[in-house]
């Protein structure tokens, strides 16, 4: 099928027609195309790339699939999400995450690229087997133990220096168990006002600065997962001036909400790392227009009814995130110039860095005549009223419920197949 698109703006330049044909994006000399879609008032972005993201399958298909999963993430702009390794199975073999990478291409709505775990079982004792994990057809080349964090230095190190030699990243979930035990939420007045056991910053800081050090004695990459404190942000300032290969991402969760929702008691503000104060967002915000936080990552965590709706202390962590990240991240105003969006960071931040952090080569590119036709249709003047409900996602645990966002996914295409059209998923 061959798709006009007339009269759209690629990245916020002036509107322009792209033609695509065969999987690539060409200059239009006329063709007759089988279908015209009106780009008049859209911006065209290369697909958002997703580092971090739960899908659950094997093992939690009551809460999500690979394909619901990965449906949610079309109709939220993605062309290609990085699949945690938190599944059961836990994906630490070959065998488990050309599973994952299989089921992706039979949904085929995104590109799914599996995460390996660092450590079997994510148990945090005995390096998983991260070599096999490369070579399989899933050609992992992120691992991480994410709702775990690689606590002992020494496994730390190892890992760091076994992906070296296939230039793998070691992404972590920065958080000192020892310091968190019990945790409930972030350390603060708000918690001691609640008297839930509180999850200090630092525990989080501690991990990051460590395991820059470590990043930078063995002269490996180090990705820190879901950043979400002021003070993490300036261990990382200080790793990168010295030159350590790190990245830091952050959540759309972390840029907006803070730890007074816990005063409602519901569950569906329960995440980890927690929701932390207004200054740490304030932190967050500015590090990531800056470029100390590289990148915006869901941390789509879907759970079923039975593990949110519950007591506080018994609820499972973690929100949905896939639909909604590009307007969360819109509403913050990070990503202005002048007071307007300024969409080269946009792809940047959502794109272009997650896509080379995660070695997706046939992502990121700017919609342009030449590149692969991969890319989102936003139209940023729409704003929409978060229902919950009404989501491709398995889980319902959705903490934006009847918020008011900025900007709507028209159309996603993946290598020249729409994926979502007119707002709805395709397939
Ligand atoms: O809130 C979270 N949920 N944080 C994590 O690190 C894991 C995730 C999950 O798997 O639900
Ligand atoms: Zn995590």
């Amino acid at each position: 099928m061959a798709y006009l698109i007339t009269n759209v703006s690629v990245l916020g330049a002036e509107p322009r027609d792209l033609y695509i044909d065969g999987g690539v994006i060409a200059e239009h000399k006329g063709e007759e195309p089988d279908h015209i879609i009106d780009g008049t008032g859209l911006v065209a972005l290369p697909g958002l790339v997703d580092l971090h993201t739960h899908l659950r399958e094997p093992g939690r298909e009551d809460a999500e699939t690979v394909e619901t999963g990965s449906r949610a993430a079309a109709l939220g702009g993605y062309t290609a999400v990085c699949a945690m390794a938190n599944t059961s199975p836990v994906a630490d073999t070959a065998g488990v995450v050309e599973q994952v990478w299989r089921l992706g291409r039979e949904a085929g709505l995104v590109d799914v690229q599996p995460i390996g775990a660092v450590t079997v079982g994510l148990a945090g004792e005995r390096l998983a087997e991260l070599g096999a994990m490369a070579d399989s057809a899933a050609t992992v080349r992120i691992f991480s133990d994410d709702g775990h964090c690689v606590a002992d230095p020494r496994l730390m190190r190892r890992a760091l220096e076994y992906v070296k030699a296939f230039d793998g990243v070691i992404a972590q979930h920065a958080e000192e168990p020892r310091l968190t035990e019990g945790a409930q939420m972030h350390e603060g007045e708000v918690a001691t006002r609640l008297g839930l056991t509180g999850w200090p910053a630092v525990a989080e800081e501690a991990i990051i600065a460590r395991d820059v050090l470590l990043a930078e004695h063995v002269g490996s990459r180090l990705h820190v997962c879901h950043l979400s404190t002021a003070g993490s942000v300036e261990v990382v300032r200080q790793a990168k001036a010295r030159g350590v290969r790190v990245t830091a991402e952050v959540t759309p969760h972390h840029l907006v909400l803070t730890h007074e929702r816990a005063e409602s008691y519901d569950p569906v503000f329960k995440v980890n790392p927690p929701l932390r104060t207004p200054d740490d967002v304030k932190a967050l915000r500015a590090a990531l227009a800056e470029g100390i936080i590289d990148i915006v990552a869901t941390d789509h965590a879907p759970h079923a009814v039975e593990d949110k709706e519950c007591e506080w202390a018994y609820a499972r962590p973690g929100m949905v995130g896939l639909e909604t990240a590009l307007s969360v991240v819109l509403s913050t105003g990070s990503l202005e110039k002048d007071g307007e969006i300024d969409w080269d960071l946009v792809a940047e931040r959502m794109s272009r860095t997650p896509a080379r952090i995660a070695g997706l080569t046939d992502h990121g590119h700017d919609p342009l005549p030449g590149a692969p036709a991969t890319f989102t249709l936003v139209d940023p003047a729409a704003t929409r009223t978060v229902d919950p409900v009404e989501t491709a996602s398995r889980s319902k645990n959705n903490p934006y419920a009847g918020m008011s966002l900025p900007g709507r996914i028209v159309a996603t295409f993946l290598r020249g197949e729409p994926t979502v059209l007119d707002g709805k998923a395709t397939k």
